[in-house]
């Protein structure tokens, strides 16, 4: 766990973007022009985990920059939230060929920098965009059976709250997706306040929950 003052964090954070530049543990640097390691706030809140960088992240090195990153910005605006206030990243830190979907070994590879960039962060809540992301930390929960709903999930030795959400790529494409995912950031946006204001929320176990299931 990263017990860094906001400089450190800043420090550890670029540390972190340094190592992911260089790094040689997949073959997918081969294919790609420039890593994409995450942009964003090293205080931030909130941690958005996307799939891994598209064509136009590739070019510019920024996550979600593309279609998907415009919707992005706007569903950020529904939370009460921009871009400067949040980090955003990906499981893979550099485009795999014709946006094909992450290998488990590519993922394995990439594994530690997104770890770590949480430890450093220390977020109060995890967004997980999509199914890559959402496996990370809730490996049996099915996308339509949870998206939007927070859990307590326990990694790296803490307790950590993770919201499963759509892709916004997948919003792009469905109107009835489009349509649960606004409604998921603006129940996102209310549930920051009240984190942030003392109140009371509820937040399930993902352990207890999947329990539960067992039992059905
Ligand atoms: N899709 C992702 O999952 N991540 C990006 O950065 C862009 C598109």
């Amino acid at each position: 766990m990263c017990r860094c003052g906001d400089m450190d964090k800043k420090e550890e954070l670029i540390k972190v973007a340094g190592e992911v530049k260089k790094c040689r543990k997949c073959d997918l640097w081969r294919g790609a022009i420039q890593s994409v390691p995450g942009e964003g706030s090293f205080d931030a809140q909130v941690v958005f985990v996307g799939e891994a960088p598209g064509f136009h992240e590739d070019q510019r090195g920024i996550p979600f920059c593309g279609a998907a990153g415009k919707l992005l910005d706007k569903l950020l605006a529904l939370a009460q939230l921009e871009r400067g206030d949040v980090f955003i990243t990906n499981v893979l830190k550099h485009r795999p060929s014709g946006n094909r979907d992450p290998l488990p070994s590519e993922i394995e590879a990439c594994r530690s920098f997104l770890d770590r960039q949480i430890e450093i962060i220390e977020p109060k809540i995890i967004v997980t965009l999509g199914r890559f992301s959402m496996a990370k930390f809730l490996p049996n929960a099915l996308i339509s059976q949870v998206h939007g709903q927070p859990r307590f999930v326990e990694f790296g030795g803490k307790e950590w709250i993770v919201i499963p959400m759509y892709h916004p790529a997948a919003a792009l494409r469905n109107g009835k997706i489009m349509v649960a995912e606004q409604e998921d950031f603006i129940k996102l946006g209310e549930f920051l306040e009240k984190i942030n204001g003392g109140g009371e929320v509820k937040v399930e176990k993902e352990k207890e929950k999947e329990e539960q299931l067992k039992l059905i």
